[in-house]
């Protein structure tokens, strides 16, 4: 079943200090697959962001169209959860009370709320920081409660802008494994979007290469799973692969 499909996709800005119309996303068109897992890469101002929000539904297109099962997007919805580099987490609610938010606000029962929370923070590993606020948590653990916490909402889609780009490299590859390992277990559908080449090919099915608002190329990552990067580190196709999509972003 497509699951997900960008058609002819476009999005363009008025920009009042140039006093001129700027295209930041131009007649795209895509596919993805429940339960597919793919990445898009490209530098800084190629349309990354924008794309995804249209995706979310929080902006609307200039042209085109977007359908989840056939239906057109039109404003956000419960079906695609959303995770950003910065995304707040409620200060006031612990960590359990967070990751339940989403199932509380779908009506379920505490309990089921709870046991939701409960079972996802495990998953995560976080089972042991459930009743600790926030603040008290490291960035690393503060994104992993974000992933969480979408994830918990059992989203048909979740989009992701980003999400590790703050956090140190070493808990930045921790993470980046988990989610992995998360995506195996659950098999959610994911749209993870991110500047860094190595990052998108660790993680995804597919990766897309955006350049100039733009599809420049989509290149297939049929690495074996689990991964790791212990092992993946020194992968003779992780390299090739890397630096096939390296050099795609490079000349976009
Ligand atoms: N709200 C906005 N108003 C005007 N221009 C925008 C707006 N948001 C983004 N842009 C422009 O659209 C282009 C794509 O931006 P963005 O989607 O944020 O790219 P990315 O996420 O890949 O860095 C850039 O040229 C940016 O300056
Ligand atoms: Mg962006």
């Amino acid at each position: 079943m497509k699951r997900l499909v960008l058609r002819d996709l476009s999005k363009t800005y008025f920009d009042p200090y140039a006093g001129a119309h700027v295209t930041a996303v131009q007649e795209v068109s895509l596919e993805v697959q429940q339960g597919e897992f793919v990445s898009i890469v490209g530098p800084s101002g190629c349309g990354k962001t924008t794309l995804l929000n249209m995706i979310a539904g929080f902006i609307p297109a200039s042209g085109g169209e977007i359908l989840l099962d056939g239906r057109a997007v039109d404003g956000p919805g419960p079906e695609r959860g959303v995770v950003f580099q910065s995304f707040a987490l409620f200060p006031w609610k612990t960590v359990l009370d967070n990751v339940a938010f989403g199932p509380k606000i779908r009506g379920l029962s505490k309990a089921e709320c709870e046991r939701i929370a409960r079972e996802y923070l495990a998953l995560a590993g976080l089972a042991h920081a459930a009743d600790r606020y926030p603040n008290e948590l490291s960035g690393g653990m503060q994104q992993r409660v974000g992933v969480v916490r979408a994830l918990a909402n059992n989203p048909d889609v979740l989009l992701m802008d980003e999400p590790f780009a703050s956090v140190d490299a070493q808990t930045r590859m921790t993470l980046q494994e988990e989610l992995t390992r998360i995506w195996q277990e659950r098999r959610p559908t994911i749209i993870f979007i991110t500047h860094d080449v190595g990052e998108a090919v660790f993680l995804a099915n597919r990766v897309v290469v955006l350049s100039k608002g733009r599809i420049l190329k989509e290149i297939a990552v049929p690495l074996p799973r689990p991964r790791a990067w212990d092992l993946l580190t020194e992968d003779a196709a992780f390299k090739a692969l890397s630096g096939q999509v390296l050099q795609l972003v490079r000349s976009a």
